[in-house]
């Protein structure tokens, strides 16, 4: 047997006991004669001490091991003279009687600990080494755990784990496609699933009715903290349903998520928002709703009073930010500076003061009275003390842009405590998007979101403006600020299909060859189904009090979608190429 014990279970009830252990050495030190050494493992780390009155041998190896050395150690738990409670294990230390080398290590590149004076690439080169730090194995084993409760739950409700394939044909979920050459049939390409949605709504013409996958899923886009090339998704559906039962099956899903992981209660039922409410007073389909701070619209009281750049806009909007009044010039031109980078995009901002005193101090003064000033001010909810920040432009845009500005002012006002959750779903998403620049609609969600039934008559109308009043009955899961999860209730009727395709610009030819197969299912009995996709790192990072989710990922890739570590992507050789029958042509 390699070890009695793990490095972290052995308290002071074991005290007297013989026990072996097994880890790394993560560090050694010498202390008044005595050898001290800290062995961990996944479980933990144990001190070590060899006696300066040890037998000389011992003492020898103990002093010769070298960080990450693999020792497996017999000894007897002693109580410790000077306790670390920070330490589950700190009472006792195990008064070390023989030392067996199991393997030498060369000095590691950066310290593996809870801190690491590690950069992020080196770390990243080295990520087994990374993954032997404490921070990473606790983000590792919630992201089990969360899958245990997801497997769990969902099998509780009668919902089956089907695998899908990963080589298919492309799925449109608005990134790009990862493509895949075929050998056997040259010049043809298979693409990885950007999500499993046509399969599993094919699972549900074949009668399956509730099912469910913890599924990788790739998609080519920009990378950012929490996207990655390839991430993983719990991808669920459901027949003979409408939005409020899977809306219900998932809340429960998240619910217990977070009660049996995190012993966090979120409200029952929780909050729900309209797509156009959350755009209107948070400027973001992902509120942050920890905190207030809400977008007024001031268009009305700040136009016709001979301030040109109001009046020459469609929308004025402003939020308060609490206790701020006493922003100074330069904070002020530092924030003017940072709502003009090209992340936010506004073309200036403006203030206004609302004193401590009831004075008000704007740096549109010329334009308006301390009375209209003050209207402005509680049109906003801002009181004494507060400051009240004006962006204008277009309405969309300009909401956007004040709520990018309000999560800043939120997360310089300590109002984004990463341990309050703040769950709800937005609900009523507009079916079709309208891109200017391309002439033409596109699915806000994807093109098998079903209308709304009550607006299917703006469905089939061809006026832009019907189209655009179309909602569906799509919904978001989105807790502090980041979208965890979307889905709809799906089209499931061939000629509805061929209807949304014929929308988006999509020829019959081109529907015909990228998705006849799926128009086809829905002529054989498709039911009405639905479902919904929670995006799984994102729910581990948030569930850990992070936003990046790279460290709930065992081998993530960094911003250039690169494996460092396996040094991937790479060139693969002529050999290859051929059987391919694939030339490149880039350029060195
Ligand atoms: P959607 O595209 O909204 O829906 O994706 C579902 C969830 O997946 C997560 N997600 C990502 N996570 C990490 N890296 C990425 N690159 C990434 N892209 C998306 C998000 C998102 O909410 N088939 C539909 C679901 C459905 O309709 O049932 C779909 O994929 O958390």
């Amino acid at each position: 047997m390699y070890r009695t014990h793990t490095c972290g279970e052995l308290r002071l009830s074991d005290q007297g006991k013989k026990v072996t252990l097994a880890g790394w050495v993560q560090k050694s030190r010498k202390l008044g004669g005595m050898t001290f050494i800290d062995l961990r493992d996944r479980y933990g780390i144990t001190q070590l001490v060899v006696d300066a009155a040890a037998p000389a041998e011992l003492v020898e190896t103990a002093t010769s091991l070298g960080r990450e050395f693999v020792i497996q150690v017999t000894g007897t738990v002693v109580e410790r003279q000077s306790k670390n409670s920070k330490m589950p294990t700190g009472d006792i230390e195990v008064s070390i009687e023989s030392i067996n080398i199991l393997n030498k290590s060369v000095t590691p590149p950066f310290t593996i600990e809870e801190e690491s004076d590690g950069g992020e690439d080196i770390r990243a080169k080295y990520r087994y080494l990374d993954l032997r730090r404490p921070p990473l194995q606790r983000a590792l084993a919630l992201r089990h755990r969360l899958a245990q409760e997801v497997r769990t739950y969902l099998d509780g409700q009668g919902f089956m784990e089907i695998e899908t394939p990963y080589l298919i044909k492309s799925t449109p979920e608005g990134a790009r496609d990862f493509v895949v050459p075929s050998r056997m049939n040259p010049g043809q390409f298979y693409a990885l699933p950007q999500s499993p949605q046509t399969f599993k709504q094919l699972l549900m013409v074949a009668g399956y009715d509730r099912y469910f996958q913890i599924v990788r899923c790739f998609r080519d886009e920009d990378l950012r903290a929490d996207r990655q090339p390839e991430f993983t998704q719990i991808d669920c559906e459901m027949s003979f349903v409408e939005q409020e039962d899977v809306l219900n099956m998932f809340e429960g899903m998240m619910r217990s998520m977070f009660k049996n992981a995190l012993g966090v209660d979120i409200p029952d039922p929780l909050p729900r928002m309209s797509w156009y409410d959350a755009m209107d007073y948070y400027g973001s389909d992902k509120p942050d709703v920890r905190f207030g701070m809400k977008i007024h619209e001031i268009t009305d009281k700040v136009q016709g009073h001979g301030f040109s750049v109001f009046d020459s806009v469609e929308y004025v909007g402003a939020i308060a930010a609490p206790g701020c009044a006493g922003y100074t010039r330069k904070e002020l031109d530092a924030l003017t500076e940072w709502v003009k980078r090209p992340q936010v995009g506004a073309k200036g901002l403006v203030y206004i003061k609302c004193n401590e005193d009831g004075t008000f101090k704007s740096s549109v003064d010329k334009f308006y009275s301390p009375e209209e000033l003050a209207g402005i001010a509680s049109a906003v909810e801002a009181k004494a003390g507060d400051l009240v920040l004006v962006l204008c432009g277009p309405k969309r845009k300009t909401q956007t842009m004040l709520g990018v500005l309000r999560i800043e002012m939120g997360g310089r006002l300590g109002y984004r405590d990463p341990k309050v959750f703040a769950p709800l779903w937005i609900v009523d998403f507009p079916l079709l998007e309208w891109s200017e620049e391309d002439g033409r609609f596109y699915a806000m969600h994807h093109p098998f979101t079903a209308p709304k039934p009550e607006h299917e008559k703006w469905f089939y109308s061809d006026k832009k403006e019907d189209l655009e009043r179309v909602c569906a009955n799509a919904y978001d899961f989105v807790l502090n600020g980041t979208e965890l999860g979307g889905g709809s209730i799906r089209i499931h009727n061939a000629d509805m299909q061929s209807r949304m395709f014929e929308v988006l610009g999509i020829g019959k030819e081109e529907a015909e060859y990228k998705f006849g197969f799926i128009i086809n299912a829905f002529k054989f009995g498709a039911p009405p189904h639905g479902g919904l996709a929670f995006g799984f790192d994102r729910v581990c990072a948030l569930f850990g009090g992070q936003e990046t989710i790279r460290d709930y990922i065992a081998f993530p890739k960094n911003n250039q979608g690169r494996d460092v570590m396996i040094d991937s992507p790479s060139l693969i050789d002529d050999t290859q190429l051929e059987e391919l029958q694939i030339k490149t042509c880039v350029k060195e």
